[in-house]
């Protein structure tokens, strides 16, 4: 089902050209509304030369957490680690930055430019532990597409 959404992902890149807010805000909105179980997704970018994450577009409820200190959270974590992070329970987690009560579990998976991190792909599920490699390797191939344009 992630498969199908590939080309409508590759569609609005192409269609969006120059505009990277709207593509990335185009981006989230069809994960939101095609997949049943990604109920916030966003995009946190590295803060210039700062040590943390900034928000960027994104659908969902409205976030206090507009900037993430690395090492903070899962978000600030995948900043450190460079790895996809997957929480089936978000309760489970110690450190976790929590933004509503409703969220069960999380992925985050990094972008990278140039071999760099500069930011990631974050989505929120009400649903309990949700994911699985589909979503990963859907959102790998997100964060690679969506790293050609930024
Ligand atoms: N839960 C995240 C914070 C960002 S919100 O999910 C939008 C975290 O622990 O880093």
């Amino acid at each position: 089902m992630l498969q199908e959404l590939k080309p409508s992902v590759l569609t609005i890149i192409e269609n969006n050209k120059g505009n990277k807010d709207q593509t990335l805000l185009a981006i989230c909105e069809l994960l939101e509304e095609k997949v049943p179980y990604y109920n916030w997704v966003g995009f946190y970018f590295k803060n210039g030369d700062k040590n943390e994450l900034k928000l960027g577009p994104y659908v969902g409820e409205p976030t206090d957490h507009v900037i993430i200190p690395f090492g903070k959270g899962i978000c600030g974590q995948v900043a450190v680690s460079n790895e996809n992070f997957v929480v089936p329970d978000v309760q489970a987690q110690d450190n976790y930055i929590a933004c509503s009560i409703t969220v069960k579990a999380e992925i985050v998976i990094p972008i990278f430019v140039n071999g760099e991190n500069i930011g990631q792909i974050d989505i929120d599920s009400n649903t309990p532990d949700p994911f699985s490699k589909e979503d990963e390797d859907f959102l790998e191939f997100v964060c690679a597409e969506v790293a050609k344009i930024l």
